[in-house]
């Protein structure tokens, strides 16, 4: 049984001289979740925007605060998210931090989880977290960067990971983020993803609107 879709537009990709109406355009324009991509430099070789620039835009929107954080120590940063917003904080299975002590500090202090995982790393690493998770991230790009193409064989690793909540009887979510656009949803959502990252497919698009429409529906077919 798959759960519901969303679509989580990647702010990555908007104009961040006005992130504020960039972020309540996604919410006009019919996105569930607004995904925040956070990096260190250090985990991946970008640099994004930390824990105030979310709190900045907190409260333009009801949008759900969906926080990628691609950084080499989460744990220590949990409470810093919360505080700005978030409302569901994902984190990599290959970071320094331990990955169960994370899940629950993070649950602990009220969000929802997601535990991500890279193009590299085998769907088995995520197995044993399954029950505690809300929710897994199946990059379907290297992180690090926006507008890459999507690598159609990470999904071998998300119909394994469909199969093996199924047979655990949870409704974990799976999201997929990279590469995301009318016609890689189809394929994603064939695999057994529900949470759909878009970041160049929607704020480049001239009708945003219209995008995230078509995004829902083609991972509904
Ligand atoms: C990549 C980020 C993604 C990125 C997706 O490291 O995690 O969320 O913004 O961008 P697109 O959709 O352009 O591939
Ligand atoms: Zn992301």
């Amino acid at each position: 049984m798959i759960s519901l879709i969303k679509i989580s537009p990647s702010v990555l990709a908007s104009d961040f001289s006005r992130l504020g109406s960039e972020a309540v355009k996604m919410e006009e324009s019919g996105a569930d979740y607004l995904h925040l991509d956070v990096m260190d430099g250090h985990f991946v070789p970008n640099i994004s925007f930390g824990a105030p620039v979310i709190a900045s835009i907190r409260s333009l929107t009801k949008l759900v605060f969906d926080v990628h954080l691609m950084i080499s120590e989460p744990l220590k940063y949990i409470d810093d998210f919360k505080k700005a917003g978030a409302d569901i904080i994902t984190f990599h299975i290959e970071s320094d931090s331990p990955v169960e002590e994370t899940l629950d500090k993070i649950h602990a202090c009220g969000c929802k989880t997601g535990l991500s995982i890279k193009p590299g790393t085998p769907a088995d690493a995520v197995y044993p977290y399954l029950k505690k998770t809300d929710m897994v991230l199946v990059m379907t790009v290297e992180p690090g960067f926006g507008g890459q193409s999507f690598m159609y064989e990470t999904m071998e690793k998300v119909t394994a990971i469909r199969e093996k909540i199924n047979a655990l009887g949870l409704k974990t979510d799976i999201q997929v983020d990279g590469g995301i656009n009318p016609e890689t949803v189809k394929v994603a959502a064939k695999a057994g993803a529900n949470i759909f990252v878009a970041g160049s497919a929607v704020f480049k698009a001239e009708d945003p609107k219209a995008t995230i429409e078509t995004l829902r529906n083609n991972a509904s077919i």
